[in-house]
């Protein structure tokens, strides 16, 4: 379905933030498929859900091939088509939570941080850190690093009953196994090339205890101790 873009914005670390009008429902972690083109690149690109309110969607996205780069470049009252949601999302969790984004894996968060009550949240970022006022307004505690110090450094797992991640597979492996023979339990949404987005071509296929599965339509959210990172 088309729908107009009212904001698209570059905020940094090679990350932009749209804003698309229109009417949306949506699970945390869900994301959509978005495209701008006609025929060339051939894939729609799959954008994970930055935030839902009245006026509209937002995504927050890098810019990593032909795809994203045209989504950049389009301007406030361009059209856009729009698919989804797709995807598991995550599961609403209470307790003592921790989100963790690394990159533009900060994006699925900010929805979830909005749908639990009270949470800790840690960004790590490249060279600049970006968006933490919006994370600042939902979360207890926002902690962030740039550069040299990866966020897995500053985390004390074992004080929390959960946690909630998306970022780069060696920052998810390390939170993974920080929690190994704890109390903790994590989620963690997967970040694996995706093609389709529905299901149909293989090209996101992770493993699991409970053998292969689909990124984009199991996932992208898996339990830490089911998936083999
Ligand atoms: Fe095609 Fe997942 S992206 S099956």
């Amino acid at each position: 379905m088309e729908y107009t873009i009212v904001e698209n914005r570059y905020v940094g670390e090679d990350m932009y933030y749209m804003k698309i009008a229109g009417k949306f429902e949506a699970k945390m972690g869900q994301f959509f498929m978005l495209r701008a083109w006609d025929k060339y690149p051939l894939l729609s690109r799959p954008i994970s859900i930055y935030n839902i309110d009245e006026e509209g969607i937002s995504f927050l996205y890098k810019v990593v091939g032909e795809g994203t780069r045209i989504l950049s470049n389009l301007e406030e009252g361009e059209g856009i088509t729009l698919q989804g949601p797709y995807g598991n999302g995550f599961e609403k969790v209470e307790g003592k939570v921790a989100l963790v984004g690394g990159g533009v894996g900060i994006a699925p968060l900010y929805m979830v941080a909005q749908n639990i009550e009270h949470c800790d949240c840690y960004l790590g970022f490249n060279k600049e850190s970006i968006m933490t006022e919006d994370f600042e307004e939902v979360c207890d505690n926002v902690f962030t690093t740039v550069g040299d110090t990866f966020i897995t450094d500053i985390i004390n797992a074992e004080k929390y009953d959960y946690i909630l991640a998306c970022g780069p597979t060696p920052m998810m492996k390390k939170l993974i196994s920080m929690t190994e023979n704890t109390d903790t339990r994590i989620q963690v949404s997967l970040e694996n090339r995706m093609a389709c987005g529905v299901g149909a071509c293989l090209v996101c296929t992770c493993k699991t205890n409970s053998g292969n599965k689909k990124t984009c339509k199991d996932g992208p959210v898996f339990w830490g101790e089911d998936v083999i990172l």
